[in-house]
């Protein structure tokens, strides 16, 4: 069946996820998604299976143990055909935070006194800090601005900062406060002619619609589980080649053996193999929209991918129509989604109330949200909005539906304008 004749079955999306069906959270318009989604039934059944029958040391060959070790490798494995990488290029750890504190401190050693890293102001804290602490080994940071009237990067500033000593280029998929979708594949073709690396941070792009890294061409590129439908991980990919050549961050005798080189302490066993539950929640939703076929993994994925961004398209863009047409807001970023050029991702301040005030009058009428500035205050700041009061971010994925649109919109008509 063609694409445009196939719209997101939305009670079956929900119906998976208890977290709409639970008495405390049942009664809330969710738009927190940025910080963190729901997860389906199917992690929390992974999830529940290895607490029960496989919560020992896995890899020994008795089943409990055996089969724990094959849940761990399979999720690996699975996770990897997802976004088209190879099992050894996948690192599970605790967080993207982590995930990229860990990474800057192996690529530390390939750093000499002025060659250049590029960060952006654009990034979450997390894909700035670890870059910048390189300055330690002698490293020049250069800053990639936004257009401080559009809140965007343009690609020709970056072309002005890159030069033959820059070596590493660090830059956001998708920002978590303006919602743009970078061109990382552009950025990542332009970084390779200096020959330096290019680290991509997909936190906010990878919920809505998990990436091709290879297609992508990026060298390393991290999300957050967490906010992908599953248990509190981050995902890094990093590429083959330079994987084995990075130094030995963990134990002596597994030198050579990466990517567990990289990683010290290795993954959270229980989580990771929660992570198949993620697939199998995937697989679930494209047999549910799709007709019964042998696409691979990667294949499903892809139609998924267009089904989720239909159905984001479909519910952010009224919620953008509206902001848009008040005179006390200031919305963040484009003012529509257009063949995917935005994630649902969408911020805002008031021009008259604080961002905590408008937020304690959302949450005061039954929308999930916050004023923050995520940790990405280096954008704010460029914006010229205060940090700490920070602004208001509705977050939607694929399960948010008309109805939570609606309820948003009748509670902003409440205040104002
Ligand atoms: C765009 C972006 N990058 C990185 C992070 C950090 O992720 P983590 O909480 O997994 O460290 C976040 C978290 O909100 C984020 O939104």
């Amino acid at each position: 069946m063609e694409l445009e004749n196939i719209n997101l079955d939305i009670k079956f999306i929900r119906s998976q996820f208890p977290a709409f069906k639970d008495s405390l959270s049942k009664n809330w318009t969710f738009f927190e998604n940025a910080g963190g989604s729901y997860v389906p039934q199917q992690v929390i059944n992974e999830l529940n299976k290895f607490m029960i029958s496989t919560k020992v040391q896995p890899y020994a060959e008795y089943p409990m143990s055996k089969i724990a070790g094959e849940n761990m490798d399979q999720a690996t494995e699975i996770f990897a055909k997802m976004i088209n990488a190879k099992t050894r290029e996948i690192i599970i750890g605790g967080s993207t935070s982590i995930n990229l504190y860990v990474l800057s401190n192996a690529l530390k050693y390939s750093i000499k006194p002025g060659d250049e890293i590029i960060v952006t102001n654009q990034d979450h804290e997390a894909n700035i800090s670890p870059w910048r602490r390189l300055s330690e080994v002698g490293a020049v940071i250069k800053e990639w601005k936004i257009n401080p009237q559009t809140a965007e990067l343009e690609i020709e500033t970056l072309e002005n900062l890159l030069s033959n000593k820059t070596k590493i280029v660090a830059v956001t998929h998708c920002s978590n406060i303006v919602g743009t979708i970078n061109d990382l594949k552009k950025i990542s073709q332009l970084v390779h002619k200096k020959n330096a690396l290019i680290i991509g941070d997909g936190v906010s792009y990878a919920p809505h619609g998990f990436p091709d890294v290879k297609e992508l061409g990026v060298d390393f590129y991290t999300f957050s589980l967490y906010k992908t439908y599953g248990p509190h991980l981050g995902l890094l990919y990093g590429k083959e080649e330079i994987l084995k050549k990075l130094p030995n961050q963990n134990h002596e005798f597994l030198n050579g053996d990466y990517p567990y080189t990289i990683n010290p302490g290795g993954p959270n066993h229980e989580e990771l193999c929660s992570l198949i539950g993620i697939y199998k929640y995937f697989d679930k939703f494209y047999y549910h929209h799709f007709i019964k076929d042998n696409k691979n993994i990667r294949e499903k994925i892809l139609k998924v991918n267009e089904l989720i961004s239909k159905h984001e398209e479909k519910i952010a863009n009224p919620v953008l129509d509206y902001l848009n047409s008040r005179k006390d807001i200031n919305l963040i970023g484009k003012n529509k989604i257009k063949n995917k050029n935005r994630a649902p991702t969408i911020s805002f301040f008031s021009k008259k109330v604080s961002s905590k005030q408008l937020a304690n009058k959302l949450v005061n009428n039954g929308i999930a949200t916050r004023n923050d500035n995520f940790y990405a205050w280096r954008c704010l700041e460029a914006l010229g909005i205060d940090t700490k009061d920070g602004v208001i971010r509705i977050s939607m994925v694929h399960y948010n539906s008309e109805d939570d649109v609606n309820n948003l919109i009748k509670v902003l008509k409440k205040i104002p304008d």
